[in-house]
């Protein structure tokens, strides 16, 4: 049956000649319709406008959204929701005064929830991951991309990949996943990094790729993870498989990862806490989505994304959550919009680009999500009563949801 929502108090992030992203200047910009229609039907958005213009409502199904604003669902283009057990101990440790870096030097990290993740079957690896996905979708997530990385042997990887593509195939949610063999070096190649990269290079990449387990290829490029060297072995590798690269860089140090993002054509580069003024110029006129975690920056209190600078100097910016065990065990997408208003200066209209239309192109999915637009998936939320979209960030820790809708049907709650 179609869907009609009448009474839209505003209707947010409405583009009627489809884009992929918005940069710079344009980011101030959230084109809307006040006291606004918009229709459904199978899942899809077929029509919006002012009420003036709204259809007759026989044979609709009508939801009333008075004193409500209407916006699409967020975009979250960077998480590690699959992962087994939590670090909780670790947070303790670093409340107590440890790094991030000493934890993970003393087998912790990446490496601790690896070691969790290998002995957790994959049923219960999906149980654990279906309740986070559960979770997110609730919180206004209508889109996701979530990496593998905390398998690090073959086995578990592909563990890992499995899991994601049952929640593929049982939720409606779209779900992009993304290889990221090369996370951490795991403890039995502890001495022999280059045996490693021929691991994930020679056998578990052609696997995963003959089994379509992937679209996107990801590599920690950092000072004691993986070099810029290492980066290219894997970004070409994997191209030959068909893998396009989405990368996390320039978290701790900046080595050259963005400038390797774009010389590989990578989809996005992601962290980005330290930006030189080179990484900024290397990323003007690509079609790299640089992409912002400010929830890892709140909780490793480490630098956030340098936003102003990059959107002035004419960059697009997306924001995401990068839900992890270890450096963010969040996955609230509403939390990230209001930090990245309340810590890195973006505006609210900025804000909500970022987290909606541009994170969908940085999971390669702009012609289906992130914007009002007949023919996109019906993937809104429909807020409670409030005065206007600046609430959203304003209200932060809270969220402003009345209703979440995925390929219009409403989500649990
Ligand atoms: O994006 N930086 C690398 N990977 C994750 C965190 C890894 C972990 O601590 O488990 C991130 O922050
Ligand atoms: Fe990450």
């Amino acid at each position: 049956m179609d869907t009609l929502f009448i009474n839209i108090k505003e209707l947010l992030q409405v583009r009627t000649a489809p884009i992929e992203f918005v940069s710079g200047k344009e980011m101030s910009e959230l084109p809307s319709i006040k006291n606004a229609y918009l229709t459904v039907r199978d899942g899809i958005i077929t029509g919006f406008g002012s009420m003036s213009n709204c259809p007759k409502t026989d044979g609709f199904k009508l939801i009333d959204a008075t004193g409500k604003l209407v916006l699409p669902a967020w975009c979250d283009s960077h998480t590690h929701l699959v992962y087994a057990g939590n670090r909780e101990g670790e947070f303790v440790d670093r409340i107590k005064g440890l790094s991030y870096e000493e934890i993970a030097n003393n087998g912790g990290g990446i490496l601790n929830s690896a070691k969790k993740l290998q002995v957790t079957s994959e049923e219960e690896l999906y149980q654990q991951s279906k309740v986070r996905l559960e979770e997110v979708m609730q919180l206004g997530t209508g889109a996701i991309e979530i990496k593998s990385g905390y398998g690090l042997t073959e086995d578990a990887e592909i563990k890992m990949l499995n899991v994601i593509k049952r929640l593929k195939e049982n939720y409606p949610i779209e779900i992009k996943a993304t290889f990221l063999g090369a996370h951490a070096v795991p403890s039995a190649y502890k001495n022999d990094k280059a045996g490693y990269l021929q691991l994930v290079i020679n056998s578990i990449l052609p696997k995963i790729a003959a089994q379509s387990l992937a679209s996107y290829i990801d590599v920690f490029c950092e000072t004691g993870y993986f070099s810029v060297a290492d980066t290219e072995l894997i970004l070409a590798a994997g191209k030959k498989h068909g893998l396009i690269p989405k990368i996390h860089v320039n978290q701790f140090t900046a080595i050259g990862g963005v400038q390797t993002g774009v010389k590989y054509n990578a989809l996005s580069v992601d962290h980005l806490e330290l930006m030189r003024e080179e990484d900024i110029e290397v990323l003007k006129n690509t079609r790299t989505m640089p992409v912002a975690l400010p929830s890892c920056s709140y909780f490793l209190s480490i630098p956030y994304t340098p936003a102003r600078k990059m959107i002035e100097a004419g960059l697009p910016l997306a924001l995401a959550t990068d839900y992890n065990p270890g450096s963010t065990p969040s996955g609230n997408m509403n939390f990230v919009v209001a930090t990245a208003c309340i810590k890195m200066k973006m505006t609210p209209e900025e804000a909500i680009n970022a987290a909606t239309i541009n994170g969908a192109y940085a999971m390669g999915l702009s012609d289906k999500t992130g914007s009002i637009t007949i023919g996109k998936q019906a993937n809104l939320i429909l807020t409670k009563q409030i005065n206007s979209f600046g609430c959203i960030p304003y209200s932060f820790g809270n969220h402003q949801i009345d209703t979440v809708y995925i390929k219009g049907m409403p989500v649990d709650k």
